[in-house]
């Protein structure tokens, strides 16, 4: 069989209220449409859903990644989809929609795009995350200890086919660069820059021993795009589990820890990240917590088997609890850092109008 491609394709194309929540008509129009280019075997399969105000497009296919049928019709839904969102008078309708002409390749014009191409094994356990009210590199904690902390991920240790490793594609958003780390040998080099997941994220994950893609997101920084502030570009992320690749409960187990990540109110604070079942996945309070959503699937010839809500689970309560602790500490900061982000990472301020504005009574010290 060929290689099966799953790609996940999510834009911010308006929501209910305000930065809330997908609109069931929006989810509607997604799946027809998704439906259609099943029936015409553009893809094989396909899951719509939203984790808070973005639209996640969940489509399997044999054409690999970054095909320009495939992004085409991820495309023409967010089109479709925005239009229904103007007609609704929806909050933010069209929003990461930054161009509208589409030339080949979603990648660069708003929406996060994260695909990978394998040969489907005997049993292929994937996991799709998807998060709302952060940024690309807010995965950057959880995939250093998926694949590089045996503390996390005993198998690195006790099972022989992950005893070699995994290596990191980093990218630095900044210079549009990449550069790539093994683990466990560089971990310390890999470090210095993944713990600054502002700049550095990592988008794919490969095992040593056989090069197999193992993890991929998506790390498109909207501002950088628009050149403005348009919204946190709201990541996701595609990691294969089981036989060779880390367990499901090694994959989830960094999340029950809820470390902060940046985003939340104006895209401009450190806020805990919550993992929650998709019931739950809609930010309210100060637009935060952050939160994230974990989909898995099993694949059967790329037909998408599930999902199962995998935070939907008890055992998740201690970590949702911690987080809404660390939000009532962290917002008696008000706009002080560091729970107020430092004045060159927060995504819209109005520091330059007012440095302006009082220029002329700033006294040198001499
Ligand atoms: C965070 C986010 C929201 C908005 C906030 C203000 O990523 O999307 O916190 O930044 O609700 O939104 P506007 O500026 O659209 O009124
Ligand atoms: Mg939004
Ligand atoms: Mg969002």
């Amino acid at each position: 069989m060929e290689k099966i491609t799953i790609s996940l394709i999510k834009a911010d194309i308006g929501s209910l209220v305000g930065h809330g929540r997908v609109h069931p008509d929006i989810i509607k129009t997604a799946e027809e449409l998704l439906q259609k280019a099943k029936d015409e075997h553009l893809i094989i399969d396909f899951f719509v859903t939203n984790c808070g105000d973005d639209l996640e497009l969940i489509m399997t296919h044999q054409k690999f990644i970054e095909n320009p049928e495939i992004h085409k019709l991820a495309f023409d839904t967010f089109m479709k989809c925005a239009e229904v969102a103007k007609s609704l008078k929806l909050y933010g309708a069209g929003q990461d929609l930054l161009k509208t002409a589409f030339s080949g390749n979603i990648k660069g014009m708003g929406p996060g795009v994260c695909e990978m191409a394998f040969e489907e094994r005997k049993s292929e356990p994937i996991v799709c995350f998807m998060a709302d009210k952060t940024e690309p590199g807010a995965w950057n904690m959880a995939l250093y200890k998926i694949f590089a902390d045996p503390f996390n991920t005993p198998g690195l240790v006790i099972d022989p086919s992950m005893h070699s490793g995994f290596s990191f594609e980093v990218h630095d958003l900044f210079e549009h660069k990449k550069i790539r780390f093994s683990a466990p040998s560089e971990i310390y080099d890999l470090l210095v820059f993944i713990g600054a997941p502002a700049r550095y994220c990592i988008k794919s994950v490969f095992r040593n021993s056989d090069n197999e893609i193992a993890a991929v997101s998506s790390t498109d920084r909207l501002s950088l795009i628009a050149g403005h502030y348009v919204g946190k570009d709201d990541p996701a992320l595609i990691v294969r589990s089981q036989s060779g690749f880390p367990a499901i409960g090694e994959i989830l187990e960094p999340f029950a820890f809820p470390y902060l990540v940046a985003g939340g109110m104006r895209g401009s604070h450190n806020v805990p990240l919550m993992p929650v079942s998709l019931k739950d996945a809609h930010p309210t309070r100060f637009d935060a917590p952050a939160r994230v959503v974990a989909l898995g699937f099993q694949l059967n010839n790329g037909k998408l088997q599930g999902p199962v809500d995998l935070f939907d689970d008890p055992a998740f309560d201690l970590a949702r609890q911690k987080c809404n602790e660390i939000m009532d500490y962290i917002r008696k900061h008000g706009t002080f850092e560091p729970h107020r982000l430092p004045l060159d990472e927060m995504e819209y301020t109005t520091l330059p109008e007012v440095r302006k504005k009082l220029e002329k009574r700033f006294e040198s010290l001499g």
